[in-house]
């Protein structure tokens, strides 16, 4: 059924390169519309495979790719920006230049190129910089010309990032991840090896590991986990409609409830035993412990 939340959908995503190496098995993923979904895994997991294939730049795989309930095509791509991992290419041309020539591509004229890049450019104190060669920016300043870059599409509503924040500083990460935030009605896909980075800017998040996809999450988990000796009666808790499951050991029991508004309740029962552990997803950063493969 078509779901007007639904921006796109990858279903049944393979993809085996020519040399016989499997970068992606199976993989379906939905992504919901205006939101920043994150995309993570280790090296190698098949995030930029990933990427590439939905943006095209491979063709040959097997799966489906579907935006709006309809096969992706060439009006999907004309709104979509893709900030690609990797260096800029030694290039001797000044960055304002090179923002022109990208403008050109998109039908803007000079004066449109200007009055984008101009405030961007500001906030990322990058202005001293546009009338400089590429090649002479260091490594983090040469990323703030593919942020820049991403962002001239005058149609973008779809916007994938492949390690955005690589090279840059942590006050201009703070930055860059504003600018992100703040675009309305784009939908972002983002992956990174900074997991403070996805816990912040995503509502949900994709683990990849070996093109296998194992595993996706909300970052407003607000489960609470309360372990108890297992001697401790627990019947009047299990009868509270906000528990949502408990795990019986040998030595405790678990209790996981939905949402950590609720831990007053099931604590006034607890306390009487005083022999419990009591612990909150709610400030923890859970990309962060998934990407360990901690047990959440
Ligand atoms: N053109 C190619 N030919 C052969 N194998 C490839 C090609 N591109 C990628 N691969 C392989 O596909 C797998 C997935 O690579 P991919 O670049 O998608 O990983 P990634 O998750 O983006 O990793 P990273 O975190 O390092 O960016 C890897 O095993 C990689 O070596
Ligand atoms: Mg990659």
């Amino acid at each position: 059924m078509y779901n007007k939340n639904m921006s796109f959908k990858i279903d049944n995503l393979s993809k085996t390169f020519g040399n016989g190496t499997k970068a992606l098995k199976n993989v379906t993923m939905n992504f919901q519309k205006n939101k920043i979904t994150g995309l993570i895994g280790f090296n190698g997991s098949g995030k930029t495979t990933t990427f590439n294939i939905l943006a095209n730049f491979i063709e040959k795989h097997e799966g489906k790719f579907t935006v709006d309930g309809k096969p992706a095509d060439k009006n999907f791509r004309k709104k979509l920006s893709y900030l690609a991992a990797g260096a800029e290419p030694k290039n001797p041309i000044k960055v304002i230049k090179h923002f022109y020539m990208i403008g050109e591509l998109y039908g803007l004229s000079k004066d449109m190129v200007d009055e984008k890049v101009k405030p961007l450019a500001k906030k990322m104190d990058f202005t001293e910089m546009l009338n400089s060669p590429i090649k002479s920016l260091s490594k983090g300043n040469q990323q703030k010309i593919k942020v820049i870059s991403s962002l001239l599409n005058p149609n973008m509503e779809y916007l994938f990032l492949d390690e955005p924040f690589d090279g840059l500083d942590p006050i201009m990460v703070e930055k860059i991840k504003k600018i992100f935030m703040d675009l309305k009605n784009v939908t972002i896909i983002l992956t990174s090896h900074r997991m403070e980075v996805v816990q912040s800017m995503c509502e949900e998040f994709f683990v990849l590991k070996e093109g296998f996809l194992v595993d996706s999450r909300k970052t407003d988990d607000n489960r609470i986990f309360i372990r108890v000796n297992a001697e401790v009666n627990i019947d009047k808790i299990l009868k509270m409609e906000f528990v949502q499951s408990v795990k019986k050991e040998k030595d405790y029991t678990t209790i996981i409830a939905d949402d950590i508004k609720y831990f007053k309740d099931v604590n006034k029962e607890l306390i009487k035993s005083k022999d419990y552990i009591y612990s909150s997803l709610r400030d923890k950063n859970i990309a962060e412990s998934v990407f360990k493969g901690e047990d959440l």
